[in-house]
């Protein structure tokens, strides 16, 4: 299942989003993480790392976050651990994992949700951070997580939902889409990175609703699938693999 449709206008087929989405990325690279602070209120890194511990990261745990981006959920991880675990990132952008690698404590690979560069049951908890709706098949991504899962492994993916509410939808609308592209244009001086909040609004918009992401998840055999909102908009989806492979 596809999260969304094709974008109209940025590309034609599933290769062409792969290629539109690693460019994009990569030339937003060196803004993503001031326009996360100065989009989000300085609030990201707080949410990341209270949402890792309630879903149930602990120390001496292996961690993977896929679709790390420049590292914000995998910086938290290695916070919680403290050193007691591995911790391992995993990203197709080179350029955000250029700005990842700074990170101290943590590995870095190359690599898609939908194949990912490791043995199976590698890890205990595996996060995706704002990343859901650029994979190109839900199903073959969650399918990924639960085979690189140990059993007992639990998944957390963060993601921005599109408003249920009338109310919810005008002032979702009103910020991401009509505001934080030009807000980044005026913060960094770059089109690139307007573009890249421009199609984080879209992609928003277009994406499939969270009952039918639930499903996908637990259809993939993912156990206790859940999912807890905040303020109609900020989605976690949380889910175990089965104790007995
Ligand atoms: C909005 S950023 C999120 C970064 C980070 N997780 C965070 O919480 O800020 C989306 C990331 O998804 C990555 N991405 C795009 N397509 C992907 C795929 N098929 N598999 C894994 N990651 C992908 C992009 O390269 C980008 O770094």
């Amino acid at each position: 299942m596809r999260p969304h449709e094709s974008i109209s206008g940025r590309y034609e087929n599933d290769e062409g989003k792969r290629t539109f989405v690693r460019e994009l990325f990569n030339r937003g690279a060196p803004h993503y993480d001031r326009i996360g602070r100065v989009g989000f209120f300085g609030t990201g890194q707080f949410h990341r790392r209270r949402a890792l511990e309630q879903a149930g990261l602990r120390p001496g745990m292996d961690v993977l976050d896929v679709a790390c981006g420049t590292g914000a959920v995998t910086r938290a991880a290695v916070e919680i651990l403290g050193g007691r675990g591995r911790v391992c990132g995993v990203d197709p952008s080179e350029g955000m994992l250029a700005e990842a690698r700074k990170i101290a404590g943590a590995e870095f690979h190359v690599g898609h949700a939908e194949a990912l560069p490791f043995p199976d049951q590698s890890f205990d908890f595996l996060s995706m951070g704002y990343a859901l709706r650029h994979v190109a098949d839900l199903n073959r991504a969650f399918a990924e997580y639960r085979r690189v899962l140990r059993p007992g492994g639990r998944l957390l993916i963060l993601e921005i939902s599109r408003p249920r509410t009338w109310l919810g939808l005008v002032c979702a609308r009103f910020y991401f889409r009509d505001l934080l592209p030009g807000l980044s244009w005026l913060l960094t001086g770059s089109s690139d990175a307007r573009l890249m909040m421009s199609y984080y609004w879209e992609t928003i918009d277009a994406c499939v609703p969270p009952d039918a992401i639930l499903a996908a998840i637990a259809g993939t055999g993912f156990q206790h699938v859940e999912r807890h909102v905040e303020l109609g908009i900020f989605s976690a989806y949380t889910g175990r693999t089965p104790e007995r492979a």
